[in-house]
């Protein structure tokens, strides 16, 4: 008799210890020169009402500054040692016992990725080594009896070849039958989760025409799409992406490996080239998809209501050292000094009226115009010489203009010699996907810098 309160205690301690609750976190990065310190950072991670953290490795000082939390925390198996971990059990035992044993017992690690979007971003010879690595992980764990952590890897949306409609989501082919069917199996039989990296805004911002944005912010009230296989009803992008998942992994035979959002979010800055990226846009998708996943009872998705989806929003900080477009730089929740770029509280308890107003939006059209790209003000002029020199020996008659005696030599100096070059390059090769970036020492202008008789080179859009 006595038993029965005992085990009803137990389902009910399960149930509240927020395993697999509808809580959100925060995506802790730190690819910035200027970020507040680890211990600084956890303050500000709790402040925002985040239950979970991940970051991207194993960093000692930030598990330490976890130390005594109840932050459920998410570490990471960095890309570059897969391989090496995949062929020797001796190196990822010394792995888990160098960066989890020390600190389990204080800090809640609880999952470990075992790389990050390594299909997206990583060179091919890591890739059958993901599963191999994440099963001799999962031994080490065994070992010392931390069977409670969860062993997993990041993917983004282009491991599919198709997510549209939802219900004809389908792995790519080159990887389906070598990679993700042992992932899967891996992943069932550990009971961990297919961990996603989601970004409506990705998938926005490569056809705004014929997305509604209000639809991928989860805003529109009335735009309804409805597969014609699966006969589910959507009402926003986010659910339609993370279905189409869930479909692809029904194609291979395991319907019911729930998913993780490893990574969602919204940049609230960008290039003059970028569309959509601004604070209102991103605190009205993050507010919303908290709001979303936070939801009790869970909400789930139109192929699997009431599904609880435990989530982490990308970034805690605007990261100053991504390299990429500047939407890239863009992507988090507080500045690098700690302020909040806009009001957001992660539990969800936090109603819309209480935050102050949004500045209104002023990129969601297209940029028409003229853009050059300029050296930034301030930059290390031994880097930006440097940068200058590769600038000009890519393309055609890249600099031919600033060499003494031609039209644009004069003023003589590097700033405007390497505002010149960084034009002239990137307007020759935009199109084949070039970047007005040189690791932050150059920055987009809509307004002409040509002088004189020297006409800089643009971008026309
Ligand atoms: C973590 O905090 C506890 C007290 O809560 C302390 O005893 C322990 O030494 C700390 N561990 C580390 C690794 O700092
Ligand atoms: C992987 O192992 C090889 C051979 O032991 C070693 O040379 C290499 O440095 C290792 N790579 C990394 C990233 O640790
Ligand atoms: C379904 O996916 C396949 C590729 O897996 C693609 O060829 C086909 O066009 C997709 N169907 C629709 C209706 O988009
Ligand atoms: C979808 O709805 C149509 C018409 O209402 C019906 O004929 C079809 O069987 C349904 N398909 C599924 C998969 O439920
Ligand atoms: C933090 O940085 C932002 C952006 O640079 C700035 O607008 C804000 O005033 C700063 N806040 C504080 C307290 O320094
Ligand atoms: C400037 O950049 C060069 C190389 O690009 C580097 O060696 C140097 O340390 C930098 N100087 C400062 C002050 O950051
Ligand atoms: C440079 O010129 C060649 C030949 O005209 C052309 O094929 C190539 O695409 C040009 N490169 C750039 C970066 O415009």
């Amino acid at each position: 008799m006595a038993l029965l309160p005992l085990y009803f205690f137990f389902l009910f301690l399960s149930v509240s210890s927020g395993e697999f609750s509808s809580q959100v976190g925060v995506n802790y990065g730190q690819l910035g020169n200027n970020l507040p310190s680890p211990k600084q950072s956890v303050k500000l991670i709790q402040s925002l009402g985040a239950k979970r953290v991940k970051i991207y490795d194993a960093n000692h000082d930030i598990l330490n500054a976890l130390n005594g939390t109840n932050l459920q925390v998410c570490i990471m198996v960095p890309n570059e040692i897969i391989n090496n971990i995949s062929t020797s059990q001796k190196l990822a035992d010394s792995w888990v016992e160098t960066n989890v044993v020390p600190f389990y017992s204080t800090t809640k690690i609880r999952y470990l990725l075992v790389g990050n979007e390594v299909i997206s971003g990583s060179p091919k010879d890591i890739w059958s080594n993901i599963v191999p690595a994440m099963r001799k992980i999962k031994k080490s764990l065994k070992t010392h009896g931390l069977d409670k952590i969860k062993v997993s890897t990041s993917m983004a949306m282009d491991v599919l070849e198709s997510s549209f409609p939802p219900s004809n989501g389908t792995f790519r082919s080159d990887i389906a039958d070598s990679i993700v069917r042992p992932l899967l199996q891996f992943l069932h039989r550990t009971k961990s989760f297919y961990f996603l990296d989601v970004y409506p805004y990705f998938a926005w911002v490569m056809d705004p025409k014929n997305i509604n944005l209000e639809y991928a912010l989860f805003e529109s009230r009335t735009i309804k799409y409805t597969d014609p296989l699966s006969n589910l009803t959507y009402t926003n992008l986010f659910d339609q992406m993370v279905d189409s998942v869930v479909f692809a992994m029904k194609r291979l035979g395991y319907p019911d490996i729930r998913i993780w959002i490893a990574e969602t979010g919204w940049p609230n800055a960008g290039d003059i080239d970028q569309i959509g990226a601004n604070i209102y846009n991103a605190a009205t998708y993050n507010r919303n998809v908290v709001k979303k996943l936070t939801a009790k009872p869970p909400i789930g998705t139109p192929a699997r209501p009431g599904w609880v989806i435990p989530s982490l929003i990308f970034a805690l900080y605007n990261e100053n050292q991504k390299p990429g477009p500047g939407t890239e730089r863009h992507f988090g929740l507080l500045y690098p000094n700690g302020t909040k770029i806009y009001g957001i509280d992660l539990s969800g308890k936090t109603p819309d009226s209480c935050f102050e107003p949004l500045p209104k939006p002023d990129n969601n059209e297209p940029y028409k115009g003229k853009i050059w790209c300029v050296a930034a003000k301030g930059v290390n002029e031994t880097a930006l010489s440097s940068a200058l020199s590769y600038a000009c020996s890519q393309g055609n008659r890249t600099c031919d203009p600033i060499q003494p005696g031609k039209k644009c030599f004069k003023p003589d100096s590097l700033f405007w010699h390497a505002s010149y070059a960084f034009s002239s390059y990137w307007s020759q090769s935009r199109k084949t996907g070039a970047t007005c970036y040189f690791n932050g020492l150059a920055t987009q202008t809509a307004k002409d810098p040509s002088f004189g008789h020297c006409k800089f080179p643009s971008v026309s859009l």
